[in-house]
């Protein structure tokens, strides 16, 4: 198949989408003995260094809302991307908005998070993220990012 036969969704399949969900943005701030002192900013910097190493371009973003996250994760699957980290904060554990958008894509998902919610409080052991994504990393800090974006190197 030559380029132009390629679908549409196949022109960015080098992008890597990296969602980050509520006070995310305080990375840095934020009771930095679960989270580290990196910043979201920091870990930006990280991911776009590894993703220069492996071909990949990273779209880091952040939102405090439910909705952008939803809106994100359908735009992945419209653009074409080749993968979505999500670290949804939060609404990991609540949202089945989240969980319904991360079906409805056929773009895969990657569950990400900084600290191991399972070795937490009890409120964090379910993630319904975690039941519709393909697969998790979790408890390596600021490498959780980049060992997720080395597993979607490999898909
Ligand atoms: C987190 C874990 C969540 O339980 C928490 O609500 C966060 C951050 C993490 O990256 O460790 O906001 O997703």
């Amino acid at each position: 198949m030559t380029d132009t036969a390629q679908p549409h969704s196949d022109l960015q399949d080098t992008t890597v989408f990296v969602l980050n969900g509520p006070n995310l943005n305080l990375l840095g701030l934020r009771e930095p003995t679960i989270y580290g002192s990196q910043t979201l900013d920091d870990i930006a910097g990280m991911l776009e260094d590894r993703g220069q190493e492996l071909g990949l371009e990273i779209d880091m973003r952040q939102s405090n809302h439910e909705g952008h996250l939803v809106d994100w994760l359908h735009e992945a699957q419209a653009v074409g991307a080749k993968a979505v980290l999500l670290n949804a904060g939060a609404y990991t554990h609540t949202s089945v908005a989240l969980h319904d958008a991360i079906k409805a894509i056929k773009v895969p998902v990657i569950e990400v998070h900084l600290s191991n919610p399972h070795t937490r409080e009890a409120f964090r052991h379910h993630s319904y993220v975690g039941m519709a994504a393909k697969g998790t990393v979790a408890g390596f800090g600021a490498n959780s990012y980049i060992v997720a974006l080395d597993a979607v190197s490999r898909l």
